[in-house]
């Protein structure tokens, strides 16, 4: 009983895979996989369950720099949105994306208003491939009607990466990075008149800003980036996972949501 208790707290945690922070081929040499050098996959044509060359993905994730100099290219050269979204699913220079089952790109009004970008998509997005659609989602969902904004209409969603980490774990710095380069394309193409940062790897990531959201959140910031003419208002609040976990916050999250009713 004690056993299943610890295993239901475990996938209530999201440690739902018995699986680690990196993906690695177990079926490497045994002398290779000690080392952590990149491993040849063993049939260079397999293609993986997205459909990528595992050998391009070797390629590309033993370096993170080339990684991101991929990304960069190509998010140069989409010029819409369904390009991007393209791309985003073409990419093979994220290792999440050899755990994750499924491409999380967006969801929402790609003429909204408010764009917000959360951390990484959880186990249910993973599943559906819709970012913000499980139980942090519903709490998003509930914030944003309560200021008469609705995904439908006058929101457009998406995450810092569009991957699912293993175990529900944070996105690493290099992960981000890789990704960084679609997230501003993404940014640049939606032209929302306010960015909201919901927690803290957003806002490290896109306005590399790592204080706490405690200090962070109450005022506005000016986003920019290379694809963009002029500075995108941002807002900075806590994300809506740790609303879940700690209730009390809820009264500031609910001032952030006001300023956004009065930016917008
Ligand atoms: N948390 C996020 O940051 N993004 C999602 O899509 C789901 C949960």
């Amino acid at each position: 009983m004690a056993t299943y208790a610890l295993l239901k707290w475990q996938v209530e945690m999201g440690a739902d895979e018995a699986i680690g922070n990196e993906s690695r081929n177990y079926f490497a040499a045994p002398s290779l996989r000690a080392t952590g050098e990149a491993i040849q996959p063993v049939h260079e044509k397999e293609l993986d369950r997205h459909g990528s060359s595992s050998l391009a993905m070797t390629k590309l994730q033993a370096s993170p720099a080339l990684a991101a100099g991929s990304a960069r290219e190509m998010a140069d050269k989409a010029a819409t949105l369904a390009e991007l979204e393209a791309a985003v699913r073409a990419f093979d220079g994220c290792a999440l994306k050899k755990t994750a089952s499924k491409t999380v790109f967006a969801d929402g009004n790609p003429n909204a208003a408010v764009m917000v970008i959360g951390e990484a998509p959880g186990a249910q997005e993973d599943m559906q491939g819709i970012p913000f659609c499980g139980p942090s989602g519903a709490l998003l969902d509930k914030m944003l009607a309560a200021i008469g904004l609705s995904r439908a209409e006058q929101v457009y969603i998406s995450n810092t990466v569009f991957w699912r980490p293993p175990g529900n774990r944070q996105p690493s710095v290099e992960e981000t990075a890789i990704c960084l380069p679609f997230v501003e394309k993404h940014i640049a193409l939606i032209q929302p008149k306010l960015l909201l940062l919901a927690g803290g790897t957003a806002a490290s990531s896109l306005l590399s800003r790592t204080e706490s959201i405690s200090r962070l959140r109450g005022k506005a910031y000016p986003y920019q980036n290379a694809y963009l003419t002029q500075p995108i208002q941002t807002i900075i609040t806590y994300h809506p996972s740790y609303l879940l976990r700690q209730p009390a916050q809820k009264r500031l999250a609910w001032q952030d949501m006001l300023m956004i009713q009065s930016l917008i």
